[in-house]
């Protein structure tokens, strides 16, 4: 197979879905593992994809190049925990030859910070600027119970790291009601102070994990009321390529976005689709229909890869189908969020 980046056939650099949507964004799980097991994402004793269904790095840069090709404009990494994978910084760096020709904007990475200490700095060289890095509580004993691992201090070491390095960051925060809703205010308080962004994100119901989501659920309408006893707000313009809102802090200068897929959908504004491990497109992260692109990479042709394209901009869902409203609910979303990215 021709591994080159693929020249569009009719130059037609721009994908809009059936829905009017420009599609400029691909997220990118580069693997399913992860050394962490957050209680809101997976169980303890996981069941991750077989290794043997794992598309190559060379694969992915080629799919990747492919949908580049079409439109996409930023690729973040996502797993998982990207820094896991193997080979994975040398796989950025090639990637990064779509920016230097101007192909493409910028590449970015999710990680949950644990990698970071040794990796901040061939992360900057090998071309990605911002990171955003997860991390739900600043309390050893609660970042335990929920990651189910003791490493608080490593990722805030890693976090140091990263700055050094000259990495813009942002905290991703899931607000869970029964563990760190107490200490939101304070991870804002800690995460402004380091000129961090920070992110505020609802549990989602994604796969089986051991525990009742909606022991975890809160809306984050909710928790601003519970910022709002502390800060001031204000509605900030500012917008990146996720789907947070954006709300500035009066008293630190900083800005807390508010991803809210369950309490106030956003998807009307959509302008993703998520590449798997294995090479299945989702058009959707809350919906199960998918696309299988490492089978028609595998045994047909560019033209089946680019009507398959189409395909999914055609069959891109209006919104996503997440519900948490009953106890003991089986989510209608059978795969866990590392399968995807978030
Ligand atoms: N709901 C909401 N967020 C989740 N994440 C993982 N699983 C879930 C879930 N079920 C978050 C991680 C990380 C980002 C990639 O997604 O904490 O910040
Ligand atoms: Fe790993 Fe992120 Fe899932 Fe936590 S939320 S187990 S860090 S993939």
């Amino acid at each position: 197979m021709n591994r080159n980046f693929i020249k569009n056939p009719d130059n037609k650099k721009i994908l809009i879905d059936s829905y009017g949507r420009t599609i400029n964004y691909l997220r990118v799980s580069v693997t399913d593992r992860c050394n962490y097991r957050c209680t809101y994402c997976m169980p303890e004793k996981m069941k991750f994809l077989p290794k043997k269904d794992l598309l190559t790095l060379d694969e992915m840069d080629y799919l990747c190049s492919l949908f580049i090709s079409r439109g996409i404009k930023n690729i973040r990494l996502s797993g998982g925990e990207p820094l896991v994978r193997k080979g994975i910084i040398k796989f950025i760096s090639n990637l990064s030859r779509f920016i230097k020709e101007g192909d493409l904007d910028e590449i970015t990475i999710t990680t949950n910070g644990s990698q970071l200490k040794s990796c901040s700095q061939d992360l900057y060289d090998s071309g990605v600027r911002r990171i955003n890095v997860s991390l739900d509580s600043l309390d050893e004993e609660k970042f335990n119970e929920i990651t189910r691992r003791d490493d608080l201090l490593n990722v805030l070491e890693g976090l140091e790291a990263a700055k050094k390095s000259g990495l813009k960051v942002k905290i991703n925060t899931v607000v869970i009601k029964n563990k760190n809703l107490y200490e939101v205010n304070n991870i804002i308080s800690w995460a402004h102070k380091n000129n961090f962004d920070i992110s505020l994100i609802e549990t989602m119901p994604m796969g089986l994990t051991d525990q009742d989501r909606i022991d975890q659920y809160i809306s984050l309408f909710d928790v601003k009321e519970i910022i709002s006893k502390k800060f001031t707000l204000a509605n900030s313009p500012h917008k990146t390529s996720g789907p947070s809102r954006y709300e500035k802090v009066k008293e630190t200068g900083g800005l807390i976005g508010f991803i809210t897929p369950l309490s106030n959908n956003f998807c009307s504004n959509c302008n993703r689709i998520r590449l798997t491990s294995i090479g299945k497109l989702y058009m959707c992260l809350g919906q199960n229909d998918n696309i299988d692109f490492r089978n028609i990479m595998r045994n047909e042709n560019i033209d089946s890869l680019n009507l398959a394209i189409d395909r999914a901009m055609h069959t891109k869902p209006k919104a996503h189908d997440f519900d948490i409203s009953y106890k003991n609910q089986t989510p209608e979303i059978k795969r866990h969020m590392s399968v995807t990215g978030g």
